[in-house]
């Protein structure tokens, strides 16, 4: 008998840290402190914390780029990564163009073009196809760059403060087309959403909070409404 495996992109994606802390080299204090968190089950997760309180180095932890000076990471999912300037980030003239270089498999030109039209639909931009990459707005730039982390089969995005550079309404864009994909009744995504903006939260399933390197327990949105 054999045994079936969910395709991977179909697997609900395990992350958790077991008294990790970790100081970066020279500096003198940690910059995570006997961190405990676990994400294992699909939804909108959000940390919300200020400037310099760690959170990117906790996602510099999460996928691997830097490892704990003390405690466990287990990570076993399929990440991909959104920051806070696309522009750091796309490397190809066109919407088309910037896909293809993340699909990873061995499939007919057919199967492409319906990746590319599917995962741009996900995102809302249809018919996107063959625009230019510089005359995308910045919420259409970070809505292509989710577009690159679904066609490359990826089952945990990980945002960086991605609407930290745009306005309120292209902000509004892509916080929804997040929660959409994380809501899907079918093939529900995992997203971790990185924030230092308090009015983001409300569109999470639930929030946890960075001060000084601690991470809270997992808390509804409506805890954070008075901040
Ligand atoms: N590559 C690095 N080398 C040394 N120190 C760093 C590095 N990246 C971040 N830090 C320091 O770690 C602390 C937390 O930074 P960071 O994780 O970027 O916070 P946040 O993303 O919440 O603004 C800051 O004091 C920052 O100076
Ligand atoms: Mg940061």
């Amino acid at each position: 008998m054999s045994l079936t495996r969910e395709p991977v992109e179909k697997e609900i994606p395990q992350v958790s840290f077991k008294d990790v802390s970790f100081s970066w080299p020279g500096g003198k204090e940690n910059v995570i402190s006997r961190c405990n968190f676990a994400i294992e089950e699909t939804g909108l997760w959000m940390i919300v914390g200020k400037n310099g309180s760690g959170k990117s180095t906790f996602l510099k932890l999460i996928n691997g780029i830097i490892k704990p000076n003390n405690g466990k990471v287990n990570s076993r999912a399929n990440v991909g990564m959104v920051f806070q300037n696309p522009d750091h980030q796309i490397l190809m003239p066109n919407c088309r163009s910037e896909l293809l270089i993340n699909i990873n498999q061995k499939i007919s030109k057919k199967a492409i073009s319906c990746k590319i039209k599917n995962v741009l639909d996900k995102v809302g931009l249809t018919g996107f196809e063959t625009r230019p990459v510089h005359t995308l707005s910045g919420g259409q730039k970070q809505r292509l760059t989710i577009a690159c982390a679904l066609i490359s089969d990826k089952n945990f995005i990980l945002l960086d403060e991605p609407t930290a550079l745009l306005d309120q309404t292209s902000q509004l864009k892509v916080v929804k087309t997040i929660q959409k994909l994380t809501s899907d009744k079918e093939n529900p995504l995992t997203a971790l959403w990185i924030t230092h903006r308090y009015e983001e939260l409300i569109y999470a399933d639930a929030v946890a909070e960075m001060k000084n390197g601690n991470l809270s327990e997992w808390q509804k949105p409506s805890k954070f409404q008075n901040n």
